[in-house]
């Protein structure tokens, strides 16, 4: 049983606003109200990027305090999610490619485990993991546990 409680003493958990990755905080929830843990939800803004093939370089807009806008009510809605919860809440927002900064932020802060959705926003119903939970599952130090 020490051994468990120091498996899931701390918790990242990404999270996309996806129904999926709901799933995986509830998960995360559970383990860590058992183990006592810290969890930490983690959303990444991804900002918009468009090239164009013939030269021309489209407008696209790329509001960044929009886009952070909306990551901080995801961050929130999380938190809403985890009323109740008896442990210690963190919250972490990063800009950049998803899998890179979560990657980045397992290794540099050592999390025990981290619990992520299998799919996010694409919702490809055929492939059973989008290219962000592959590559964290691949590449992480620590467990990966891949909620569906
Ligand atoms: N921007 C993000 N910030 C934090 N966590 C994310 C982000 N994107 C995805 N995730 C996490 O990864 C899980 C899987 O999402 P992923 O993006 O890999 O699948 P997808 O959207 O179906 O496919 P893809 O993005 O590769 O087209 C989500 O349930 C969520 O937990
Ligand atoms: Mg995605």
């Amino acid at each position: 049983m020490e051994v468990l409680r120091t498996m899931f003493h701390s918790i990242l958990v990404p999270v996309d606003g996806s129904e999926t990755a709901w799933n995986a905080l509830e998960y995360a929830k559970t383990l860590g109200e058992k183990f006592g843990g810290t969890l930490t939800v983690m959303h990444v803004v991804k900002p918009v990027q468009t090239i164009s093939m013939n030269g021309d370089v489209p407008y696209v807009p790329q509001n960044i305090a929009e886009l952070e806008g909306i990551g901080k009510s995801l961050l929130q809605m999380a938190r809403d999610r985890l009323a109740g919860y008896p442990g210690k809440i963190e919250t972490i927002l990063e800009f950049g490619n998803p899998a890179g900064r979560i990657l980045f932020v397992v290794r540099e802060r050592q999390f025990d485990a981290v619990v992520i959705g299998c799919r996010g926003l694409s919702g490809i119903a055929e492939i059973f993991l989008g290219s962000v939970s592959a590559a964290v599952s691949q590449h992480s130090p620590v467990p990966v546990l891949i909620v569906k």
